[in-house]
C-alpha cells in the first residue's frame, strides 16, 4: 500500500501565520502537524509516500526531505500548480505516482490519536473499494457528513447546511484504483472544487463497496486557531514523562508536572506548570508558564506570564502581564512600552488579530 498526503491549499483561516509558512508545518508540541501524520503512516508499515504540495512546496520539501527520518524508502512531491482545486483533483494528479496500488490518503492538517495500523490492515484484508473514517462532532455542517444505516454507508455530503447526521468524515481515507474512475465523472462543487466526498458518493451510487470505521480517541482538523490550541492541549496531555537534558540549567525555579525541555535551555527564577514543552536554547527568566503551552526553540521570555498558547521559533516576550489562548508566529516580539505616553505600539502583519483588555 502507498500513501498520499495532501499538503497544498492556502490556509486562509490561519493568516497571518500562513502568509509566510505552510499551515501543515505549524508546530503542535513543537513538532509540525504534518509530521504526526507521516509518523502514523510509517507506523502502518507504508514505505512509499506521495505528498501533494502547492505554493508552500519549498518549505514542505525542506522539512520532510527524502523522508528517511520517518523510515520511508521513497517520497515523491506532486505539485498541484493551479489550485487549490480540491481533494479529488489532488488524487487525480497523483495517479502517475499511485498507479494501481491501493492507497491511504491523509489530509496534512489532520491529527488523530488512534493507531491507523489496524484500520489499514482491515482495509487490506476486507478489500472494499473505499474505506472512510468517521467520528461524531458537535458541528457536522463544517465537514463532510456521513449517513449510515445498520452500519452501512448510505450517503455522503460535503458541508451540508442541514446535516443528516453528526458523523464527520475525518481526513483519512483508503482507496483502490476505482476512485480514479469516480473522479473522472465529477463536476466542481459550489466552492469550485472537485470534492473527494462526491467521488466516494459516486462509488456508492455505482454499487462499489465503501466501508466505514469509527475513530476511537480524539481527532482534530487544525484549520482554525481554536483547533490548533486544542490539538496542542490534546498532544500535551499525552506527554508521558519529564525530560530534561544535561545541558539544561535551572536556578531558583519551580518545575511542576510533566515538562519536556530542550538542550541548553535556561530557567531562572521562574515557575513552570506542566504539561508544557520548551524547545532548545530558550531563556525563561522571572516568569510563569502555565499548562498546555508549547514554547519553541530560541525563545526569550522575561518577567512575563503565559498559558495555553503556542509560541513558534525565536519569540521574545518581555514584561507581558498575561498571554493566553494565543498562537505567536516566528520571530515575534511582544514587550512593554518603554516610556510615556502609555499606548499600544504595534507593527502587525496583514490579517493579524489582537485582543486587548
Ligand atoms: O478535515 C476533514 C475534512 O477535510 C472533511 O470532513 C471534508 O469532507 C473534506 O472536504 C476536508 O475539508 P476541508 O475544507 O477542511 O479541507 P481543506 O481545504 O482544509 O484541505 C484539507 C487538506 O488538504 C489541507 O492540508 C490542504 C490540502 N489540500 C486541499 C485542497 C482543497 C490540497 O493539498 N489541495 C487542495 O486542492
Amino acid at each position: 500500500m502507498k500513501a498520499l498526503v495532501l499538503a497544498g491549499g492556502k490556509g486562509s483561516r490561519l493568516r497571518p501565520i500562513t502568509h509566510t509558512s505552510a499551515k501543515q508545518l505549524i508546530p503542535i508540541a513543537n513538532k509540525p502537524i504534518l509530521f504526526y501524520g507521516l509518523e502514523a503512516i510509517a507506523a502502518c508499515g507504508i514505505r512509499e509516500v506521495g505528498i501533494v504540495v502547492g505554493e508552500t512546496r519549498e518549505e514542505i520539501q525542506k522539512a520532510v526531505g527524502d523522508g528517511k527520518q520517518f523510515g520511508f524508502s521513497k517520497v515523491e512531491y506532486i505539485h498541484q500548480k493551479e489550485g487549490p482545486l480540491g481533494l479529488a483533483h489532488a488524487v487525480k494528479i497523483a495517479r502517475p505516482f499511485l498507479q494501481d496500488s491501493p492507497f491511504l490518503m491523509y489530509l496534512g492538517d489532520n491529527l488523530l490519536k488512534q493507531n491507523l495500523k489496524p484500520i489499514a490492515e482491515a482495509f487490506l484484508s476486507q478489500k472494499p473499494n473505499a474505506q472512510i473514517l468517521v467520528t461524531p462532532v458537535p458541528n457536522p455542517q463544517d465537514f463532510g457528513v456521513v449517513e449510515l444505516k445498520n452500519g452501512q454507508v448510505l450517503r455522503l455530503v460535503e458541508k451540508p447546511k442541514n446535516p443528516p447526521s453528526n458523523l464527520a468524515l475525518a481526513g483519512i481515507y483508503m482507496f483502490d484504483s476505482h476512485i480514479f474512475e469516480a473522479i473522472e465523472t465529477l463536476k466542481p462543487s459550489g466552492r469550485g472544487e472537485l470534492e473527494i466526498t462526491d467521488a466516494i458518493q459516486t462509488l456508492i451510487q455505482k454499487k462499489f463497496r465503501v466501508t466505514v470505521q469509527t475513530i476511537s480517541g480524539w481527532w482534530k482538523d487544525t484549520g482554525k486557531l481554536e483547533d490548533l490550541l486544542e490539538a496542542n492541549r490534546l498532544v500535551l496531555e499525552m506527554l508521558e514523562e519529564n525530560s530534561r537534558p544535561a545541558t539544561f540549567t535551572q536556578e531558583n525555579s519551580r518545575l511542576e508536572g510533566r515538562i519536556r525541555i530542550g538542550e541548553a535551555s535556561r530557567i531562572l527564577g521562574s515557575t513552570l506548570r506542566g504539561p508544557i514543552v520548551i524547545g532548545r536554547n530558550c531563556l525563561i527568566r522571572d516568569s510563569f508558564i502555565g499548562p498546555f503551552t508549547s514554547v519553541h526553540d530560541d525563545a526569550h521570555i522575561e518577567n512575563s506570564e503565559l498559558e495555553h498558547s503556542i509560541l513558534m521559533e525565536h519569540v521574545v516576550l518581555k514584561d507581558v502581564r498575561r498571554l493566553q489562548d494565543s498562537l505567536v508566529g516566528q520571530r515575534v516580539e511582544i514587550c512593554k512600552a518603554p516610556n510615556k505616553p502609555q499606548a499600544y505600539r504595534l507593527m502587525v502583519g496583514d490579517s493579524s488579530r489582537i485582543e486587548i483588555p
